[in-house]
């Protein structure tokens, strides 16, 4: 069960499917304006509900961040690749209204995140940050949560008439490669059962 986490009027909680909608409308503006996700036409309400049971199935966290009773960004970790051996690394999504931005509640929500996976047992957690530029609000959030650059994809995608590199940052959990892994690992929760679950 996700935690609780409260700044201010801030309140950081587990999503429900009742925020889905609002969830919708906040990455439905990320894609159709922004470059940070890859996605060319946003995904309807339904579409983001599947997704958002497929994680909760799996064990994922999914968190919001609410400000008097409106949802205005959350952030959720599934898996980056399905293939088995993937199972100790999640990938981090977060997504914020845009008058929300620049006010730190991008770095609440990640800090939480971060810590329920490491509470998981998950090994790495990585962003896979699109249109990523050394200056970008994405980059310069995940730096200050202990994330370090671990690539570039260069001209790996193409939206609103530009190429766009991505860039690669991860944070080790749990110690990270340095012993081996628990070998009962989510063997029965699996990592998605080969379904893509990444918006
Ligand atoms: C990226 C995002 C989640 C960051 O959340 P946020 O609440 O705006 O960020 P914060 O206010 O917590 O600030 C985090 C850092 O980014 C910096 N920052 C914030 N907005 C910025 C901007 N527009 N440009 C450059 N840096 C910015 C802050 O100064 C802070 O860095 P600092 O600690 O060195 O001062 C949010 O801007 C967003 O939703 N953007 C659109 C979607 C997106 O890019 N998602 C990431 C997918 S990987």
């Amino acid at each position: 069960m996700t935690s609780e986490r409260n700044r201010d009027d801030i309140r950081i909680r587990p999503a429900t499917v009742g925020d889905i909608g609002t969830i919708t409308a906040i990455y439905a503006d990320a894609v159709s304006n922004g470059t940070a996700s890859y996605e060319l036409d946003p995904p309807d309400r339904a579409e983001m509900e599947t997704r958002f049971v497929a994680l909760n199935r799996g064990g994922f966290p999914y968190i919001v961040a609410e400000s008097d009773g409106r949802i205005l960004g959350y952030a959720y970790a599934g898996p980056f690749r399905t293939r088995p051996a993937y199972r100790f690394i999640v990938e981090d999504s977060i997504y914020l209204s845009p008058d929300a931005r620049g006010r730190g509640i991008g770095r609440l929500l990640l800090e939480q995140l971060v810590l329920e996976v490491e509470r998981l047992g998950f090994r790495q957690i990585v962003a896979v940050i699109g249109d990523g530029r050394s200056d970008s609000a994405s980059v310069k959030l995940h730096g200050r949560c202990g994330f370090r650059f671990s690539g570039r994809l260069e001209g790996s995608g193409y939206k609103h008439g530009r190429w766009l590199d991505t860039i690669f940052m991860q944070r080790s959990l749990n110690g990270g490669n340095a012993s081996d892994p628990d070998p009962d690992f989510r063997s029965e929760q699996g990592v998605g059962g080969g379904r893509q679950l990444r918006p």
